[in-house]
């Protein structure tokens, strides 16, 4: 891979990293397709990183489709796959890595950084490993993560890493639920109600124009909760910068709805943005 990439860079071609870990859908898809458009190399890395996983049945369930994958990206004109082993990207094994603390700030510590300890440092640690390795122009990351960007621009701050993070839309399914690899693991009855968690979100952006901050928030709580099935683990209305909770809508120019949702033992993420 750093030789292929060193070759490039000497012919004067720009190059893209679209890191995933797999199980590729439209979603990833999307990122990939835009990379090829901005740049002459695009390297999709498949790596379902153990590092970042703070639940051993999450890593274990992790779906992985290596062959469908490689299909998927060929189609959609990338130059190269990158699957590495766990060897590859942490020597000696996960256990004896050099560990590192990454001072990721406040970004890190809200949300998902409250519900799931330990998985933005291991998402640092790995987005800053392929940076390294690829070193990329670009790299291309979903706004369904939408506080993973906020994580990752930050770790290539501090780190001192040279790349323009590129932010992309999030795709959805036809009814509205937003493309994930843990989709798959979702019951048709459960893939049945899904749906009512950006139907909620999305609904909520006009009431939002006649009612307070927490009335909104309220309302989509209660809108999701009103399903079986379906419970909110959190909903956050925050400033789509500092992620911090806003009170009032004037308080800042960007403001974002970020959920998380469990659908049975399934966890899913979304959201949406009120002002930008
Ligand atoms: P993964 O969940 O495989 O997602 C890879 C990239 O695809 C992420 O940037 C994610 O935000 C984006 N993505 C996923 N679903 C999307 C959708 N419906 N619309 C648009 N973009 C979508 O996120 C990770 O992997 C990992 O944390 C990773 C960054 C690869 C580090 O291990």
């Amino acid at each position: 891979m750093e030789e292929f990439v060193s070759h490039s860079k000497r012919n004067g071609q720009s190059v893209g990293l679209v890191p995933t870990m797999g199980a590729l859908h439209d979603g990833h898809l999307s990122l990939v397709e835009r990379a090829v458009g901005e740049n002459d190399i695009t390297v999709v890395s498949l790596f379902v990183n153990p590092t970042q996983f703070n639940n051993p049945t999450d890593l274990a369930t992790y779906p992985r489709d290596e062959e469908s994958d490689l299909r998927l990206l060929s189609g959609a004109g990338a130059t190269v796959a990158f699957a590495p082993g766990v060897e590859d990207i942490y020597p000696g094994g996960v256990e004896n890595r050099a560990r590192k603390e990454f001072d990721l700030g406040t970004v890190a510590e809200v949300m998902e950084g409250k519900f799931r300890p330990g998985h933005f440092q291991g998402v640092a640690e790995v987005v800053s490993r392929l940076l390294r390795l690829v070193r990329p122009d670009r790299a291309y990351f979903g706004e369904k993560d939408f506080q993973q960007i906020a994580v990752i621009r930050r770790m290539t701050e501090t780190e001192g890493i040279d790349v323009d993070i590129i932010a992309c839309p999030i795709r959805r399914a036809d009814d509205g639920l937003a493309l994930s690899s843990r989709n798959a693991l979702l019951t048709p009855e459960q893939r049945a109600i899904a749906p009512e968690i950006h139907r909620a979100l999305a609904g909520s952006v006009d009431y939002a124009r006649s009612h307070s901050v927490r009335a909104t928030h309220d309302t989509v709580v209660e809108q999701i909760e009103g399903v079986p099935g379906l419970r909110v683990e959190y909903f956050e209305i925050v400033d789509g910068r500092t992620l911090l909770p806003v009170e009032e809508w004037e308080e800042s120019p960007w403001i974002v709805g970020c959920i998380t949702v469990y659908c049975g033992d399934i966890r899913l993420i979304d959201n949406i943005a009120y002002k930008k």
